[in-house]
């Protein structure tokens, strides 16, 4: 039994074989056709917080893979006390193969995980956004080919996003460059702890926006408040006022630039309508590959049960 909860649960091969399924499972389905691979499976989705791209790709994955899926908040599965983490992760797990969980704490997923028998798959925490990152670097091997030339700058917020993203680029050998205000950087213990767990890892923080997208293949951003910090969203729109990504900041990378964002966008904030709907952007061909890269990694899950 295979759980995604960071990608420290992957191997850099085990990522390389997903990939690769992913690519085949959408070719697949650009020529008509849907394998039914999943036929017979159960997916029960469990959320905490609003998702559109998240919740749609897994529900459209499974249904296209021939599987079912059922969605709940984390209300409606009795998570707000009415029964025990432990007791609710046993009877969805003896229901199902396949739980995807959304919530603000990190741990409520590996209580899941401990406790239920299924697969359990990180679709957010606060720490971290494992399938989005695999999907981000799925996209730009798509666009590329070799990524372990591509240099990726994240320029924002340290956030959940940020640091899977800093997970995925150590795994596959891409220079990864973070470039956040003071106190909003990755925390020092886990720059430190990936740099110790892969030692060629290429992370870098560069606080000065500009000297970070410096020859870089891909700039990415995402929301300055993320789920859960709303409250902070005025304090927050000053202290990253130079941190937006505009067409400044875009040119100082050069033309062939290309323009990423996990979306929901909080346009004009982060990011201008220039940048976002300008031909360097791929934020849409990235949305629709969560679909795909959701059937891939179910696939390969469910092919190590
Ligand atoms: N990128 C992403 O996870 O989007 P949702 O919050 O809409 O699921
Ligand atoms: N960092 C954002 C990502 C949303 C997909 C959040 O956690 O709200």
């Amino acid at each position: 039994m295979r759980h995604l909860i960071t990608l420290h649960d992957l191997e850099s091969s085990e990522i390389l074989e997903i990939f690769a399924l992913v690519q085949e499972l959408k070719e697949k389905q650009k020529s008509g056709e849907r394998p039914q691979l999943l036929q017979g499976h159960t997916m029960t989705q469990v959320f905490e917080k609003p998702s559109l791209r998240t919740r749609l790709s897994f529900e459209s994955a499974m249904w296209e893979l021939g599987g079912g899926a059922s969605f709940f908040t984390c209300k409606e599965a009795g998570l707000d006390g009415r029964e025990s983490i432990e007791d609710v992760a046993r009877v969805i797990g003896g229901y199902s193969d396949v739980i995807t969980l959304r919530t603000f704490s990190h741990e409520l997923i590996e209580q899941f995980a401990k406790n239920s028998n299924a697969s359990v798959i990180n679709a957010l925490s606060d720490l971290s956004h494992p399938c989005q990152a695999l999907t981000d670097l799925f996209t730009m091997q798509e666009i590329a080919g070799d990524v372990s030339q591509q240099k990726l700058a994240y320029v924002g917020d340290g956030n959940n996003v940020a640091y899977s993203l800093a997970n995925c680029c150590a795994k596959l050998g891409v220079p990864f460059v973070v470039s956040s205000p003071e106190g909003f950087e990755l925390s020092s213990d886990f720059v430190a702890s990936l740099k110790a767990n892969i030692p060629d890892a290429k992370l870098e923080l560069e606080p000065d926006p500009q000297k970070a997208v410096a020859e870089a293949n891909v700039i990415y951003t995402d929301v300055w408040a993320s789920m859960g910090q709303e409250a902070e969203t005025e304090k927050r729109k000053k202290i990253f006022a130079d941190y937006q990504v505009n067409s400044k900041l875009m040119t100082a990378a050069g033309s062939n630039c290309k323009f990423m964002h996990c979306l929901p966008a909080k346009r004009g904030l982060e990011v201008t309508d220039e940048v976002l709907d300008s031909r360097q952007s791929i934020v849409f061909q990235q949305a629709e590959n969560r679909k795909h890269l959701a059937k891939g990694l179910l696939v390969w899950l469910m092919q190590q049960a």
